[in-house]
């Protein structure tokens, strides 16, 4: 029987500890485990959590082997290299799948009722990887995506505008890497089309702004790991947000990465497109309206996505 209020975390890095640490102030977890290569890392990370309880609520965080997942409802994923100045995550999927095929199947053989959630980078590409390789159906197989990029782009617009970004609907699609995009046509203000909210705060150059935007949120963690060598606060909020739309079955709609079935006339990859997510990872899959030129820009973001994937013997 799987225990909704059950995790692991596998990979105790920067951004497993910090989703260690988001998901035990929420209140959603009975118990979190946490598993890395280096035993005595996972263990650290969890008497430093653990000392944090007093603050927090009663549950348990400590350190495991994979025997301790088998009754886990969420499998977080982040083990693998992380990106180094100037390495793209596309760079990383060599290392990475090596990874994957020593932990997917150890997974596998224990559980077969959880979701899996792939944080590790290029996230896209090992969100395939871990379905193929996991035997999982594949709506129980979802990855970050591009939560984390679609908040950084809500995050701008809102510093542009001065309004709170829990106002903005705005999604980042598509890789979550070089080749995503921004849906532009269908961001509004609670409601108000972006442009003309832009206008109300007296922006008219649209099509600048919106270039900008995007740049900065495609090459934020370029920017980030330039400073302070990784990311990890900022996906650990989204891996928190996307960890609590399953275990409290929220039917969140949210860019996670997860298999195409033909939506947007693409199929055989995982790509970041919004889905209802519950229980059972994806729930529904969607299809956003899109302009032509983002119709365009995703189909090449896929083709990118593909094309790695094909590289792959799996
Ligand atoms: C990020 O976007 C590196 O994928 C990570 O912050």
């Amino acid at each position: 029987m799987k225990n909704m209020q059950k995790a692991a975390i596998i990979g105790c890095g920067f951004v497993g500890s910090s989703i260690a640490f988001t998901l035990m102030q929420s209140e959603a977890f009975s118990e979190l485990v946490l598993i890395d290569a280096n035993a005595d890392r996972a263990e650290g990370e969890a008497m430093d959590l653990s000392h944090g309880l007093p603050f927090a609520h009663p549950m348990t965080i400590r350190a495991g082997h994979y025997d301790d997942i088998a009754d886990c409802a969420l499998i977080i994923i982040t083990a693998g290299a992380g990106q180094k100045p100037g390495e793209t995550r596309l760079d990383l999927v060599h290392k990475n799948v090596a990874i994957f095929r020593s932990i997917i199947p150890e997974i596998a053989k224990r559980n077969q009722e959880a979701v899996l959630l792939v944080v590790s980078n290029p996230v896209d590409v090992l969100t395939y990887v871990a379905w193929k390789l996991s035997g999982y159906p594949a709506h129980r197989v979802l990855g970050s995506g591009t939560v984390l990029d679609s908040a950084r782009l809500k995050y701008m617009l809102s510093e542009h505008l001065d309004v709170d970004s829990r106002s903005i609907q705005a999604w980042i699609i598509g890789e979550h890497g070089d080749s995503e995009l921004a849906v532009w046509s269908g961001a509004t203000v609670s409601g108000m089309p972006l442009d003309q909210f832009c206008e109300l705060r007296g922006h008219y150059d649209h099509k600048a702004a919106d270039e900008w935007l995007h740049r900065e949120v495609r090459d934020s963690a370029y920017e980030i790991i330039k400073r302070k060598g990784a990311t990890y606060y900022g996906v650990a909020m989204a891996v928190g947000s996307i960890a609590l739309a399953i275990v409290r079955n929220e039917h969140a709609v949210l860019p996670v990465s997860n298999l195409l079935h033909g939506q947007y006339g693409l199929s055989g990859l995982c790509m970041s497109v919004p889905a209802v997510v519950g229980r059972e990872g994806i729930e529904t899959a969607l299809e956003l309206p899109l302009s032509e030129e983002e119709r365009q820009a995703l189909t090449q973001s896929a083709h990118t996505l593909k094309s790695v994937i094909d590289g792959l013997e799996l």
